[in-house]
């Protein structure tokens, strides 16, 4: 059955659920994110978000932070209604550089246009996705950024006896990505870690064209 992910965002209207804690979170990576993501000479920066959902993750940081509207954001998300949504609020928040696409954000295709990205968002993905499909879509990471790119990724913690956000760790390590922060709280089940690309940018290369699909 597809997962209803409209619903999916109420959580985000309960101000200490586990969902709203762990954007709290995002969003401060991503505010240091953009303090320390390379740029362009010109200072501009690409930003992509695979799965972005309705974008609350990264439409208010922008307005608050990217004053002078350098970045570039390219949002794909499948679901029209929230993707719609996305749009409202780059709309409402004067960010006239958010390019919300809905889309398949599996299949590089979507946003093949903004690669090299300065900044890639990866939250709510590598939990719906399988093993290999989280491998795939890490080890293609190098060939969707600039040298010194950032990923900020979300995974949760489910209830088994390991910890699956220490595979998508070592994923990232596997693939010349320095871990920049990593929260795991003890009272929640979500983790949060923002990785900086310090091997090789491949953005020369060509990825794989599908990276994952929702389980
Ligand atoms: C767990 S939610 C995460 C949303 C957002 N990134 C966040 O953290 O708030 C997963 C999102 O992925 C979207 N989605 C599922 N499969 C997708 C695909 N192949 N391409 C783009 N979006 C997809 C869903 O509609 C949903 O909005």
């Amino acid at each position: 059955m597809v997962k209803d992910w409209v619903r999916w965002h109420q959580d985000y209207e309960t101000p200490d659920s586990s969902l709203s804690r762990r954007l709290v979170v995002v969003q401060e990576f991503l505010v240091r994110a953009l303090t320390e993501a390379p740029a362009e000479p010109g200072g501009q920066r690409r930003l992509i978000s695979l799965c972005a959902g309705d974008g609350r993750d990264v439409l208010p940081v922008l307005a608050r932070h990217d004053s002078g509207r350098t970045v570039r954001a390219v949002l794909a998300e499948l679901d029209p209604a929230l993707a719609e949504r996305a749009r409202t609020t780059a709309g409402e928040l004067n960010l006239p550089h958010v390019d919300v696409r809905t889309g398949d954000a599996g299949l590089i295709d979507t946003y093949l246009d903004a690669v090299p990205a300065h900044l890639v968002m990866t939250c709510g993905v590598f939990g719906n996705i399988g093993d290999e499909d989280a491998r795939r879509t890490i080890a293609a990471l190098p060939d969707l950024l600039v040298a010194g790119g950032i990923v900020i990724w979300t995974r949760g913690r489910g209830n088994g006896s390991a910890d699956p956000s220490s595979r998508v760790r070592a994923h990232f390590a596997e693939n010349g990505f320095k871990e920049l922060a990593f929260t795991q709280p003890t009272d929640a089940r979500f983790r949060v870690g923002m990785n900086r690309l310090v091997g090789d940018s491949s953005s020369a290369r060509q990825p794989p064209r599908r990276l994952f699909a929702f389980a």
